[in-house]
């Protein structure tokens, strides 16, 4: 299917590794030309490389930016001036207690996983309204509208991205142009895997076992009993940016393995 996405351009935050870079890569495939984001530039470039030698119809080009920061979002504005696409994937995580998370730590969430989206958003859906096309994407998590309870100070910024998504999204009325959020479940990033080989030191067995185990020991709600792959995300999020995907508005769309228990 020809998602309609050639020579769009497409900036992923977060693009190195993981959900982002999955996501590149789909769109990328598309024919979009993708801008690579991370704050290493070095390891931007040679994802950018990689991108350009994979699919060389398309222009993939180095957006390497700490977006945390205001000052590298104004020095990214000034190279990228416009864009039809933004996905706002770049996010931090960690499981920590309650009782440990201070107001800097509250804050440094908010800061890195809201208000560096919202600043890309807000300094992009002007210029998608004015030409009647544009597709922001959030990604959130099911942890946005099921906290476990293991990292309170990520599940609030992620429940905040589903506000925001709604409130952008009202402002596109009439438009050709769609704010939404998808939500993944536990999904095999790189640093996911590090995360749970760490979790068994000195034990020799296959990743695929160990993820068994931690499935059965640690989610036994997820219905599909793995990790989700990144390419799964990516395939979800490059249809929601093409023009077959115009009528979801606003929506927080669950990919999440069946960790959700609820209909709604
Ligand atoms: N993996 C999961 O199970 C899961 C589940 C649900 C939702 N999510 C969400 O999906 C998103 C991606 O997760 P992931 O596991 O794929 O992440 P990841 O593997 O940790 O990848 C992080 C990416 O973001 C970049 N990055 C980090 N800080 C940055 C900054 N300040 N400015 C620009 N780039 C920055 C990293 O490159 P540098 O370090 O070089 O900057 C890297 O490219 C996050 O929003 C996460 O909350 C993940």
């Amino acid at each position: 299917m020809d998602m309609g996405l050639s020579n769009k351009t497409a900036l992923v935050t977060g693009s190195t590794r993981g959900i982002g870079k999955a996501i590149a890569i789909e769109l990328a495939k598309e024919g979009a030309n993708v801008l690579i984001n991370g704050r290493d530039h070095d390891e931007v470039e040679r994802t950018v490389n990689e991108i350009k030698s994979n699919f060389p119809a398309t222009f993939p080009q180095n957006a390497a930016s700490d977006i945390v920061s205001i000052q590298h979002r104004e020095a990214l504005f000034c190279k990228f001036p416009t864009i039809d696409i933004l996905v706002n994937n770049m996010g931090i995580y960690e499981v920590m207690q309650y009782e440990d998370i201070d107001d800097e730590i509250w804050e440094h969430y908010f800061r890195t996983n809201v208000l560096a989206a919202n600043g890309l958003a807000k300094f992009y859906l002007p210029s998608m309204l004015k030409h009647d096309f544009g597709r922001i994407i959030f990604i959130a998590s099911e942890e946005a509208i099921m906290p476990s309870g293991l990292m309170p100070q990520y599940c609030m910024t992620k429940s905040m991205l589903l506000s925001l998504s709604k409130s952008l999204s009202k402002l596109t009325i009439g438009k050709e142009v769609t704010v939404n959020t998808i939500m993944p479940g536990p999904t095999l990033s790189e640093n996911v895997q590090q995360i749970i080989e760490d979790m068994y030191p000195n034990d020799d067995r296959i990743f695929s076992e160990k993820e068994k185990e931690f499935m059965t020991t640690n989610l036994p709600q997820s219905e599909i009993q793995r990790f989700i792959k990144p390419i799964e995300i990516g395939k979800l999020a490059a249809f929601l940016c093409s023009p077959y995907a115009s009528a979801f508005r606003g929506s927080p769309i669950r990919v999440d393995g069946g960790m959700v228990p609820t209909i709604f």
